[in-house]
């Protein structure tokens, strides 16, 4: 009996060591330093065509207002500064802070340079060569064009300090920080507005709308494409608003059975976009949708109507939590 219970302690000793080696090696490794990534060769103006354009690309297609404006101020709209504060805090995985993003040079990004903003947006690398894991996940390529006009309107916004905490990662985010990196893909060639094509709505889409990064299957640990694009991500968030619910992201190719826009026409897939929001706890960012200009909708339609009909039973975007099929 002696002898079992000299093995078993001592077995017990070996697993908290391994933990603890586990847990220290992930504390001593996963901050990773990405200031090699080239800036790109942007530079701001003033020419005030393309800060329109810029203002549009940030309110209608890449929603940058919806975080560093919108989220958590329920008093915002589109005329309120990108000046940041809410906090995403998701257990275990950390706290990541929306930054402050008019030109203040203390609190915001007046002291970056034309290259910095425009890698923190593009690569999703800040200035001090950290990750920054929000914009990873939510922004989409754009072109030189775009990126151009969207740091010239940036720096033509007026300053407003405020201090936004820096991230802090939880240990799940530590230990899959090998997996995270920059986007370093090339940008697409940036395509025109202004005209209804297939190849601008495959700009917006899976581009700076980032309508792919949410509606594509994605495999939640190595964030890698699973499926064909624009297909849904079946994978359930919980509804923050109400408890009970959860999302998923439908399949929007034009497959006549698990397709969830099959039967929509042009005309009322952009009258949904012109809606908004239905769903208080979607996050989708609708708000945002509603500013796009009606050739950009339309183009989106035409686009997920080229693509070819993908199978996959994602099941309805909305429901009681767990009544889903992929859940
Ligand atoms: C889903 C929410 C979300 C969206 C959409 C978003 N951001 Fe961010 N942004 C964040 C968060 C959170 C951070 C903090 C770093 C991180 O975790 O990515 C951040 C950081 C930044 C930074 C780095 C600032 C610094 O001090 O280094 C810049 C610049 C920035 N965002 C600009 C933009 C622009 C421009 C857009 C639109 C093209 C945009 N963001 C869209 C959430 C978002
Ligand atoms: C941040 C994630 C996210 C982004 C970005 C996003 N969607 Fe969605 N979308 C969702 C979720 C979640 C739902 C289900 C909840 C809802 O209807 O709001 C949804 C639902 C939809 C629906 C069904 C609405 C209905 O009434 O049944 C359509 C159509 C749609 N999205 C189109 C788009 C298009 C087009 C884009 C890009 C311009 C886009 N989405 C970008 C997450 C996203």
């Amino acid at each position: 009996v002696k002898t079992v219970l000299k093995i078993l302690g001592g077995l017990a000793i070996l697993a908290v060591v391994l933990v603890a080696s586990g847990f220290i090696y992930i504390q001593s490794t996963w901050e990773r330093d990405y200031s090699t990534v080239p800036l790109p060769p942007i530079t701001a103006t003033t020419d005030s065509a393309v800060i329109a354009r810029g203002e549009y690309v940030v309110h209608a297609l890449a929603h940058c207002s919806a975080c560093h404006a919108l989220a958590g101020n329920p008093e915002a709209n589109f005329d309120t500064p990108l000046s940041g504060g809410y906090v995403w805090d998701i257990p275990l995985f950390g706290t990541f802070a929306a930054a402050n993003i008019t030109s203040d040079a203390e609190t915001g990004i007046g002291r970056l340079s034309d290259g910095e903003i425009a890698r923190a947006i593009r690569h999703n690398v800040g200035a001090d060569g950290r990750f920054l894991p929000f914009m990873r996940f939510s922004v989409g390529p754009m072109s030189d064009e775009d990126l151009t006009a969207v740091v010239s309107w940036l720096r033509a916004q007026p300053a407003v300090s405020k201090a936004v905490p820096r991230d802090e990662w939880g240990i799940l985010a530590k230990a899959l920080a090998s997996r995270l990196a920059p986007r370093t893909d090339a940008p697409p060639p940036h395509i025109a507005g202004g005209v209804v094509s297939v190849e601008r709505g495959k700009y917006l889409a899976e581009g700076p709308a980032a309508c792919a990064l949410c509606h594509t299957p994605t495999d939640q640990m190595t964030f890698a494409t699973t499926g064909p694009v624009m297909s849904g991500n079946g994978v359930a968030e919980p509804d923050g608003e109400e408890a009970g619910f959860e999302f998923v992201s439908p399949n929007l190719t034009f497959d006549p059975t698990t397709g969830h826009i099959a039967a929509w026409t042009e005309d009322q897939f952009v009258a949904r976009m012109r809606q908004g929001r239905v769903y208080k706890g979607s996050k989708m960012p609708w708000e945002n949708f509603t500013k796009m200009s009606e050739e950009d909708a339309r183009s989106v339609y035409r686009y997920l109507r080229s693509l070819p009909p993908a199978v996959n039973n994602v099941g309805p975007p909305r429901r009681r939590a767990g009544e889903g099929p992929t859940s």
